[in-house]
């Protein structure tokens, strides 16, 4: 994909969206991104979370639920995206699940990937934060809506592999913006996952940190590390989010932090104030027909 035709209305950014991306698949964006969406939601904002795995989504398997709608009936009918929204209140958040297996969706060419980038514009309204995961890999669905979003979080792990599948992500969205310092370029941030503890998480984003700014001249910010922690694969085996199943947990208190850090980094973008983003009752759903 390049950047070099004009830029369409669809092509630019959604301020209150962001994207949860890695290049390596399984350093934990589907488990992050549902952890995401809850603990923004317990600060009190509106959360949308948007499964963008167009190939292989899962949020709703990570979840325990059995969506009557989700994206690929929303699309294959022509239907707004507000109709595939379905309220989760365990969560306090809202939700568009995905299809899993669905071949059409995941080689979606550019002009519908477009149709639904405006789609998603159109649903982000109603909601303070819309959290997307997206599928692993550098394929063109995955930096297209990397590209549009008002932030992009790029989780990796310590493993070598995922370092570098980092690296080339952020090497192409920047790249599809045009480069370096252009405006309309997506911010991009970084969350380490699976620490064994805070320090060596630190030591992960900056070898990668520095890679960025001597190949691509460009500052990739450290928003937060979770530490490998047993419970978040015992959440997941009982398909409860974490924050429900272990509130006190090192993952819980680590995935806290990084929404917080979240919120005010995009804070300036989407006007919303951080400063309220502290209560930790759970934001009633705002689910929408
Ligand atoms: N902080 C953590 N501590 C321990 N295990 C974790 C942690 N984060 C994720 N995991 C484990 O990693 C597994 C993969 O997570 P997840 O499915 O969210 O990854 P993914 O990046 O979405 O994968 P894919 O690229 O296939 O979509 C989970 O099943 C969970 O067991
Ligand atoms: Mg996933």
């Amino acid at each position: 994909m390049s950047d070099a035709q004009p830029r369409a209305a669809s092509d630019e950014l959604i301020a209150n969206v962001i994207a949860v991306a890695s290049g390596k698949g399984g350093v934990g964006k589907t488990w992050l991104s549902i952890s995401l969406a809850q603990a923004m939601a317990r600060q009190g904002q509106r959360v949308l979370l948007f499964d963008g795995d167009l190939g292989l989504a899962n949020i709703d398997v990570q979840l325990g639920i059995q969506p009557g709608m989700d994206l690929g009936t929303a699309i294959e009918r022509q239907m707004p995206l507000s109709r595939a929204v379905i309220s989760y209140p365990s969560g306090g958040f809202d939700l568009i699940a995905g299809r899993s297996g669905s071949g059409s969706l995941a080689s979606m060419p550019v002009n519908r990937l477009q149709h639904l980038a405006a789609g998603l514009r159109q649903v982000s309204e109603g909601y303070d934060r819309v959290i997307v995961d997206l599928g692993a890999g550098i394929e063109r669905p995955v930096r297209y809506l990397a590209g549009r979003a008002g932030y992009c979080l790029v989780v990796t792990t310590d493993e070598p592999t995922a370092l570098t599948d980092a690296y080339a992500l952020i090497k192409m969205v920047t790249l599809d913006a045009g480069g370096h310092g252009t405006p309309l370029g997506v911010p991009i941030g970084v969350a380490v996952n699976m620490a064994a503890s805070r320090e060596i998480g630190q030591r992960t984003h900056e070898t990668l940190s520095k890679a960025c700014d001597r190949f691509l001249k460009r500052q990739i910010p450290l928003l937060g590390v979770i530490r490998r922690d047993p419970k978040v694969r015992d959440a997941i085996a009982h398909q409860t989010p974490l924050l429900v199943r272990h509130p006190g947990s090192p993952a819980a208190s680590d995935i806290e932090a990084l929404a917080l850090n979240l919120t005010q980094i995009t804070a300036a973008r989407t006007g919303n104030d951080p400063r309220h983003a502290t209560a930790k009752s759970a934001a009633p759903s705002r689910a929408r027909s």
